[in-house]
């Protein structure tokens, strides 16, 4: 097959990407705007493959994806580029609005045509969401396929909408879509904006960890090539026009990941005083709208695909942090270029309630 990934040089794109070629059966074509959060560095180590062909540019660039789909007419479209963290939506939505919906139905139009005009009765475009888009739980319950959306931030909106519009896509004009709802991911390449990887390079830091409020939050954890192998299921064996919830039924307090991270790091790198890196914990002004809750029910995409997690928790976040340590350098480099774990989405628009 030939596979056009969008947002391959982001954190879950660069996993997926690298786990594609290393099969050696499909070819793939990434197309990312490398904005801040897309890193060329991630997939150097693939940029001569023969399989691999990457071209930098914007899904909202209409021209480019016409000549994208006539020159590599692919089989499928895996569709991450997006705009995605919370916190940078508070501060600026308006990027969240022209990647996450304009971008996603420029895409879906340019498939469109392509699709229409094209001999692959078998092409389909797989479009990557959030769990995010539900809401937030209480105590109880689990999200399925059928709850209603309930966004909080801007970029659950933004994502929302675009979920809406692949499905209008189908429905309206039989566009062959598949769409995803994923819970949170971590592991190696994330960017350090993210609760994980911002956590790992603070400590390493000996810098400040700040946890949101009262660090009660819960967010349902799911390793990184857990979700690309989801993904990889559902592009097979999913049936078109449906949704599939991915989970990794590891619901988890902030404050208990923290202090997981802490004590692994005790062990495999204390400190020069003596102390724990607990020591460094700060809470600090909660997020504003935060979700209090997020957990998946996984059951459709288990029973009708036969997909469950390979990793929990504790592998998971022991080969995270381990990567993290080995590859220092990749997180430095961003640290002094492009971000540098300052606080970010708190609301300087004075209407926090
Ligand atoms: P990321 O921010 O690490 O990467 C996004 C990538 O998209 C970057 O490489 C960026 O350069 C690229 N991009 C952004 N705007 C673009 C544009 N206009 N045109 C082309 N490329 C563009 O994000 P991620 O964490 O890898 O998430 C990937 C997808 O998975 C997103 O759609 C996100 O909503 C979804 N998702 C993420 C998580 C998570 O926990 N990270 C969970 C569920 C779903
Ligand atoms: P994040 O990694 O931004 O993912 P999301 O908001 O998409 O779930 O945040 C995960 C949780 O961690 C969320 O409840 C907010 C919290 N958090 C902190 O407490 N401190 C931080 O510095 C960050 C970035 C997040």
């Amino acid at each position: 097959m030939k596979l056009l990934v969008t947002g391959g040089s982001g954190f879950i794109g660069t996993n997926f990407v690298l786990q594609e070629i290393a099969k050696d059966k499909n070819m793939v074509i990434n197309l990312d705007k490398l904005t801040y959060a897309g890193n060329p560095d991630n997939l150097l180590s693939i940029e001569n493959h023969p399989n691999y062909t990457f071209i930098n540019g914007d899904i909202s660039d209409n021209n480019l994806l016409n000549t994208i789909f006539f020159e590599y007419e692919p089989d499928a479209i895996i569709h991450f580029a997006a705009e995605s963290h919370v916190d940078r939506s508070i501060d600026g939505p308006m990027d969240f609005i022209q990647t996450n919906i304009v971008g996603t139905a420029n895409l879906l139009e340019s498939a469109m045509s392509y699709w229409k005009g094209s001999e692959k009765a078998s092409f389909k475009f797989l479009h990557v969401s959030t769990d995010e888009v539900y809401g937030s739980l209480n105590d109880s319950g689990f999200f399925t396929e059928k709850t209603s959306y309930d966004p909080s931030s801007p970029y659950s909106a933004s994502k929302a909408s675009s979920d809406h519009l692949v499905r209008a896509w189908h429905k309206t004009y039989g566009l062959p879509t598949l769409i995803t709802n994923c819970s949170n991911n971590y592991g190696p390449f994330q960017f350090p904006e993210k609760l994980i990887p911002l956590m790992i390079a603070n400590c390493l830091d000996e810098k400040p960890l700040p946890v949101y409020g009262k660090g009660l939050n819960i967010r349902d954890w799911l390793f990184v090539s857990d979700h690309c192998d989801a993904i990889v299921n559902v592009l097979n064996k999913g049936i078109i026009g449906e949704t599939y919830n991915i989970g990794g039924n590891n619901e988890i307090k902030n404050i208990d990941i923290v202090n997981q991270i802490c004590s692994t790091l005790d062990n495999i790198k204390p400190r020069s005083n003596g102390k724990s890196y607990s020591k460094l914990i700060s809470y600090v002004e909660d997020r504003p709208g935060h979700d209090f809750r997020y957990a998946i029910d996984a059951s459709k995409i288990k029973n009708n695909l036969g997909w469950e997690p390979k990793e929990n928790f504790e592998t998971g976040i022991n080969k995270t942090i381990n990567w993290y340590l080995k590859n220092e350098s990749w997180w430095r480099k961003i640290q002094e270029v492009k971000y540098n774990q300052s606080r970010l989405g708190v609301d300087v628009r004075g209407k926090n309630h």
